[in-house]
């Protein structure tokens, strides 16, 4: 024993890196071993002409330490007015507070200095019309160009920068809201939204289910609603919602599926939340409401597998949840394999596995550009990084493809089980990756030692890349669209002659990334004439031909490319371009100018990764 220790104090002394401590959040100032939130309670006024939230935030605390006394916060660009603390419904009394400079990447820490430990503290504060958690649009940036709208995005560390509180994912706590709008305007959060509310300007809202942070969420414009099922329905305005109610009419199946793979919907009601076309992401889980851009309303169901996305989360993410940003695997990689399990049952196996073999060629794309370091799932503490920098795919895509290995080895009997008791044993808590593989051991492995061995398990959790043992998922329809895709490569056959009137946009997909990486630009006219890829509706298939019409100087394509990135704000779809832009000069200048035009209506999370892009490569070309 005593050996054992002496080497473990060696170890540590000597192997720092090796020794460091996963369990904390190295993205957040909150101390939440000594004192925890338990409830937040807002009462919110939406100002558009400031482009400003403002009113209280009331915490609730648990004290774990008793010799704390300070209250450590998360902000970014919020003006405090004032703290004060009480007991029970004792008197307010004012407290002082300190605002440490701000921090580029994390924001103003908030220390609230209290002479003991309070139960509550009410914090007055607004919010900048820069906070990078929320876009304010103007009504002409709207479907009917009358209303105002605005919206947060809190993930990964947001929620600071439109609340003070702790802003990490490993503390959860509930809350209640009064928000106040101008009459005409409707407000939902993630929490007890009502479909029937009648719309006055003045709405109160409950969630009483424990969540973090990154799950705070409010939104507010000219919406409406319309029911799925009992339980579900869609909240977009009135010009878009019957499109979306339709092309996602199968939420209540997608709910009931998952519920029969990994228990009882926690949650009551699912409703989907239709944004403007700005949205910087394609879907956000937010508790009750998730949140989806328009872009997959692609009229045919064939993007639907967003919304499986979001909707797993209820599970994997926001009833279990990363309780620190380095363990997002355990949020993105668990949906990502519940998403396909959810298309596989109501979409069928082909469907699946295209998405599957989609989504490996663009991890199998990105490795090439990721650190050897940040490709394991158990990744060492990233202090000091933002947790946006880190690249998705790692999360998401190994993060899946371990799960099915996993399936895979024990088969569907054990492991389908196996995670829904993962999810049932650890509903409502914050978890690490450490802390699932110790349930892996003890309630998968131990059951069946040889499906896997020791060394299999490591590699997946610790040496970058994709292990060679990993499962090959193949399919056959690709297998189609590979052969269409070389007849008109090779000039076999003319494009109006191939057959591709079954494709889905899986398809389309994979026909484009198969092409080589530039064309004449004769040939690109072929397509289009045919399939008229410029000017595309369709967000998966834009964001893969216009990065080659630039790569292939297709100058024909341009105004339609032009529109595309000025009316999308979705990053992952607009990003592709610009970063083939970038590549020449006169690119770089094109990219520049649409940019300065699109600037206005781009969220600040999408003009930040647009502004990083356009100054790295000024700065190349300027060498
Ligand atoms: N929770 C994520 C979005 C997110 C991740 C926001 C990290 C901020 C930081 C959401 O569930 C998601 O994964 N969205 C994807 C959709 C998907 C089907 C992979 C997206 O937005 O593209
Ligand atoms: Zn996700």
């Amino acid at each position: 024993m005593r050996r054992l220790a002496l080497l473990l104090v060696l170890l540590t002394a000597t192997l720092p890196a090796l020794a460091q401590d996963r369990r904390a959040d190295e993205h957040s100032y909150a101390q939440p071993d000594k004192v925890r939130i338990t409830d937040l309670g807002l009462d919110l006024q939406v100002d558009f002409a400031k482009r400003q939230l403002a009113g209280t935030a009331t915490l609730t605390l648990a004290w774990a330490d008793e010799d704390q006394r300070d209250l450590v916060l998360d902000t970014r660009d919020l003006s405090i007015a004032s703290v004060e603390a009480r007991n029970g419904s004792r008197k307010w009394r004012a407290v002082d507070f300190e605002l440490a400079p701000r921090d580029e990447r994390f924001g103003s820490k908030l220390t609230i200095t209290l002479p003991r430990q309070y139960e509550q503290v009410r914090i007055a504060y607004a919010t900048s019309p820069q906070a990078s958690g929320l876009q304010w649009l103007a009504p002409t940036m709207t479907a009917g160009g009358k209303t105002p709208f605005m919206f947060s995005q809190s993930q990964a560390i947001h929620a600071r920068s439109w609340v003070p509180l702790q802003d990490t994912p490993s503390v959860r706590y509930t809350y209640t809201a009064r928000v106040r709008t101008p009459a005409d305007v409707m407000a939902l959060m993630s929490a007890d939204n009502d479909p029937a509310a009648a719309r006055d300007g003045d709405y109160t809202f409950r969630m009483p289910q424990p969540i973090s942070s990154y799950l705070m969420a409010i939104a507010a414009g000219d919406l409406v609603f319309k029911p799925i099922s009992a339980r579900a329905g869609v909240w977009a305005e009135p010009a878009t919602v019957d499109k979306a109610v339709k092309e996602f009419e199968d939420t209540e199946k997608m709910i009931e599926v998952t519920e029969s793979l990994y228990g009882p919907y926690r949650w009551e009601r699912y409703d989907l939340l239709i944004l403007p076309p700005s949205f910087p992401f394609g879907g956000m889980e937010n508790p009750r409401l998730s949140f989806i851009t328009p872009t997959v309303i692609a009229g045919d169901k064939s993007l639907v597998s967003l919304i499986a996305h979001e909707l797993a989360h209820s599970w994997s993410g926001n009833l279990v949840t990363n309780a620190s940003w380095k363990d997002m695997w355990l949020n993105e990689g668990f949906t990502s394999y519940v998403e396909n399990r959810i298309v596989e049952a109501l979409y069928g196996k082909e469907r699946a596995d295209m998405e599957f073999v989609n989504s490996r060629n663009g991890l199998k794309a990105d490795l090439a550009d990721i650190p050897a370091e940040q490709q394991v799932l158990m990744l060492p503490p990233r202090t000091g990084s933002d947790p946006e920098d880190a690249l998705g795919s790692i999360a998401y895509d190994k993060g899946a493809w371990f799960l099915q290995f996993l399936e895979q080895r024990f088969g569907r009997e054990a492991f389908d089980p196996f995670l829904r008791s993962w999810f049932d044993t650890h509903a409502f808590q914050s978890v690490s990756t450490e802390q699932f593989v110790a349930f892996l051991r003890s309630e998968l492995i131990a059951k069946n030692p040889s499906a896997i061995t020791e060394a299999e398990l490591t590699e997946w959790l610790s040496s970058p890349g994709i292990p060679a043992f990993a499962p090959q998922t193949v399919s056959p329809r690709f297998a189609a669209v590979d052969a269409v895709r070389e007849a008109w490569v090779k000039r076999r056959t003319a494009a109006r002659e191939l057959k591709t009137a079954e494709w889905t946009t899986q398809e389309w997909v994979y026909f484009l990334e198969g092409l080589p990486a530039s064309l004449d630009p004769e040939r690109l006219v072929e397509l289009d004439q045919v399939f008229r890829f410029t000017g595309t509706a369709n967000g998966e298939i834009a964001q893969r031909w216009y990065p080659l019409t630039v790569r292939s100087e297709y100058f024909e394509a341009r105004p339609a490319m032009s529109l595309f990135l000025r009316k999308i704000g979705r990053r992952k779809l607009i990003m592709p371009t610009y970063e083939a832009l970038v590549q020449t000069a006169d690119g770089l200048a094109f990219a520049s100018q649409i940019y300065l035009m699109a600037k206005p209506g781009y969220h600040p999370i999408t003009s930040a990764s647009v502004e990083a892009l356009l100054a790295k490569a000024k700065a190349a070309s300027a060498q």
